[in-house]
């Protein structure tokens, strides 16, 4: 991020099958409190787009012999071949000051939907690995992230030594093996706790939480970008 730059770019990857959840309103929430905040936000809305989160060897050029997943990531990098529509969101990824992965926790974890956009365009040789190495040295070093989330669970439940266990537990993988891996810098999760659960005043009041969260953030980070 240039200091002449206008605005930072956050880019938004939505993950909730349905465009009134609670969820979807969340994300809604939080592109506006970046708007506020100096951002230029991006919103790609996986299941709206009907992402298609396979990662398949029919995506690559044919290769004789075995199919290796990230070998053909590389190769496609260095040739100029991968799939449009990775290339379109990778493109959109490598422009983003900010990444916010927005989702409902599913199984612990994320919809299959965000987890096979992960797999598809956090590629090899474009985000990690080939000219990039892990981590700090990665593609994405330098930029930040953050999980935007709900749950079906309260928040008693994910305390640590809670019913569930430490919500900073089940999110470690996302944090540390998918964002931190590819370098970015990891800021706090927003997390809303049993909206299901809630009034139509108090799901109106976790927005306005929710707002003022993205808000600080945005704040902090946008400080931090520059
Ligand atoms: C397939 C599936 C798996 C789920 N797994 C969990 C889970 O592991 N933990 C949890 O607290 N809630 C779980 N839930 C509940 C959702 O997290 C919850 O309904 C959602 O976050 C509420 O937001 P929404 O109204 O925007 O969908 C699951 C829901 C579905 C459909």
């Amino acid at each position: 991020m240039s200091t002449f730059d206008a605005a930072p770019t956050a880019l938004i990857v939505h993950a909730h099958p349905e465009p009134h959840s609670f969820s979807t309103a969340q994300m809604a929430t939080a592109a506006q409190a970046l708007r506020d905040g100096g951002y230029r936000v991006d919103v790609l809305d996986l299941y709206a787009d009907t992402w298609a989160p396979v990662l398949a060897r029919e995506e690559f050029a044919p290769t004789d012999g075995p199919f290796k997943p990230q070998a053909e990531q590389m190769r496609a990098v260095k040739d100029g071949t991968l799939d449009a529509a990775v290339k379109a969101h990778l493109d959109r990824l490598l422009a983003a000051d900010l990444l916010v992965l927005s989702f409902p926790m599913w199984w612990f974890s994320l919809p299959a939907i965000l987890k096979g956009w992960v797999d598809r365009v956090f590629v090899m040789g474009g985000v990690f690995g080939g000219d990039h190495g892990l981590f700090g040295d990665a593609a994405l070093a330098g930029k930040q992230a953050m999980l935007l989330l709900t749950t079906g669970g309260p928040s008693e439940s994910f305390r640590p030594g809670g019913a569930f266990g430490s919500m900073d537990d089940f999110l470690f993988h996302i944090h540390r093996g998918m964002l931190e891996f590819v370098g970015y810098q990891v800021l706090d999760p927003v997390v809303t706790y049993g909206p299901a659960h809630m009034s139509d005043q108090e799901r109106a009041a976790a927005l306005e939480t929710v707002s003022e969260s993205v808000a600080l953030i945005a704040a902090d980070s946008k400080s931090t970008a520059r």
